[in-house]
């Protein structure tokens, strides 16, 4: 589902990601790990079209991410869904609002949508939040929020930067969890986080990055 060969990605002349070559297989659940500023997060953009490598090849399902062009990455998009570190919902809407917004910009039909975002609510457990704003929730529920979002279009890949981060160890594992239902479904999903406690004794394969080289 996902292949880097060779990548190497500079910010300002120094070198963020080297060398870096790997495989990820449809349907996998992986997890990115290693110390702050080894290039966990900039490895997950680049997966997401938001950076371009300078070096190497990408590819995200039928996608050359090395040489896609602008107008393609609206396509890329519908397969590849990114829950971001600090959510990026929007705080002066509803639960329902947010994680409805995906389909209204796919143009999907008012009751397909109202369907599908009590489903997905009724997943992350969050149904009987639906009409509360988000800036109400706590941050293991917007963390199911934005989880709900990103999976409410059915993405093939989910990539989530350290979507445990400030969360109590309970609630750090429903949202393991979580991802893990998503995965079981066939959706590829690539977690970065620096804390082992996550994947210890999983069996899950993970990478770890050091110096924006894989070195295990
Ligand atoms: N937009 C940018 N401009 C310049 N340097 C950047 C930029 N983004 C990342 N970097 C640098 O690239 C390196 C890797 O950053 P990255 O955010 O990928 O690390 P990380 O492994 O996710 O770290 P953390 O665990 O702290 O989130 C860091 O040294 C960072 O300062
Ligand atoms: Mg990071």
């Amino acid at each position: 589902m996902i292949t880097f060969l060779g990548v190497y990605k500079y910010y300002d002349s120094v070198p963020v990601l080297q060398s870096v070559s790997f495989k990820i297989e449809k349907g996998e659940l992986i997890f990115i790990t290693g110390p702050s500023g080894a290039g966990k997060t900039t490895l997950l953009k680049l997966i997401f079209g938001s950076e371009k490598p300078d070096e190497g090849e990408i590819k995200v399902g039928d996608f050359e991410l090395s040489r896609i062009r602008q107008s393609e990455i609206p396509h890329l998009r519908r397969i590849v869904t990114f829950v971001f570190q600090d959510f990026k919902l929007r705080h002066d809407l509803t639960v329902y609002d947010n994680v409805a917004l995906p389909l209204i910009v796919m143009g999907q039909k008012e009751r397909d949508i109202k369907q599908k975002v009590y489903d997905t609510l009724k997943n992350v457990s969050l149904r009987h939040k639906a009409d509360m704003l988000v800036r109400t929730l706590s941050g293991g529920e917007q963390q199911r929020v934005a989880i709900a979002r990103a999976v409410i279009t059915n993405p093939r890949v989910i990539l989530a930067d350290e979507p445990t981060g400030n969360l109590d160890p309970d609630t750090s594992k429903d949202v393991i969890n979580l991802f893990k239902s998503v995965n079981a479904l066939g959706c590829t999903v690539v977690i970065a986080t620096h804390n082992p406690e996550l994947f210890k004794n999983t069996g899950f394969r993970v990478l770890y990055l050091k110096d924006g080289k894989i070195i295990q």
